[in-house]
């Protein structure tokens, strides 16, 4: 991505309105790659990463921070990749630690095979991205976590039934991450339905964020994923969507939009 008009770097002039979400194919990373990723891992996350017992789980660790570190480091080139220090909400949630200047955020997602962080200038905005190829059990796990309606609303095909409720299962996590408080929000606290063909809806009942509208997108991120991003914002907000190769590329792909609020 070159430079525009203004002298900064596309994604040093990222727009208020504007969320960036990278994306990484765990499938696209070369093994001898990993070896300059870990480098810029801070001693944390080392300690981290070795307590993983599976290779497989280092090795998403460790693209999953690369992909942190080096996207971060294109909004701001004056930190490098291995100077992002972070910090954690009582919740869990990561924020930037470091002196920045000018207002910036992440919210991070994994799953087999996929990496993907929002960036954006606000701080309410939440990612999920789920893998469905796994076997799950989709409607006891809807009756045990989501709304009533929302479980009486999955189809009884099977195969449906498990789509939508991937949709709804990211979409979900994306709003109580964009919240901060993850799992302190009860799943079935809020209510998220699909009215018509390309719409999204969102009930809830006790708003703790009542002068502020949501903007709520899941989207076909290629493959067998599922993928949703929520945003607290009251006006209309753009998604653009980049594959990640960290350290060496981001490329802006179609952000193919299948429902939205
Ligand atoms: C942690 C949680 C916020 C998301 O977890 P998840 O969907 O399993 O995992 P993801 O990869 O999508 O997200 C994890 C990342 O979210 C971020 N995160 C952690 N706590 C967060 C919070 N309170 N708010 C926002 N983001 C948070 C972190 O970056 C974390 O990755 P890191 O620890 O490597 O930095 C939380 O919702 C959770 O534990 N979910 C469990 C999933 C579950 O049981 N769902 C049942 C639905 S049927």
């Amino acid at each position: 991505m070159t430079a525009n008009g203004s002298g900064m770097s596309f994604f040093e002039d990222i727009a208020e309105s504007e969320i960036h979400l990278h994306m990484v194919d765990e499938a696209e990373i070369a093994q001898n790659r990993l070896d300059s990723y870990r480098e810029v891992m801070s001693d944390d996350e080392h300690q981290r990463c070795d307590r993983f017992h599976f290779e497989r789980n280092r090795r998403q660790f460790t693209i999953t921070r690369a992909l942190l570190r080096f996207t971060l480091s294109q909004y701001v080139p004056g930190v490098a990749p291995r100077d992002w220090r972070f910090t954690r909400n009582g919740h869990g949630r990561p924020a930037i630690a470091n002196e920045i200047g000018q207002a910036l955020d992440f919210n991070l997602s994994h799953t087999t095979g996929r990496a993907v962080i929002s960036v954006s200038r606000s701080t309410f905005v939440g990612v999920d991205i789920e893998w469905r190829g796994r076997e799950i059990e989709s409607a006891d796990l809807a009756r045990h976590f989501f709304a009533a309606e929302e479980t009486a609303d999955l189809p009884d095909v099977a195969v449906a039934r498990d789509r939508r409720f991937f949709m709804l299962w990211t979409l979900k996590e994306a709003y109580v991450k964009a919240l901060g408080r993850g799992l302190s929000i009860p799943l079935d606290s809020f209510c998220i339905g699909f009215p018509e063909e390309d719409a999204i809806s969102l009930r809830v009942d006790d708003p703790p964020d009542a002068p502020f509208g949501w903007r709520l997108w899941t989207l076909d991120a290629g493959g067998d994923y599922a993928l949703s991003v929520a945003a607290k914002a009251a006006e209309p907000w753009r998604l653009r969507l980049f594959r990640s190769v960290p350290m060496s590329i981001a490329q802006e792909i179609e952000c193919h939009i299948l429902r939205s609020l």
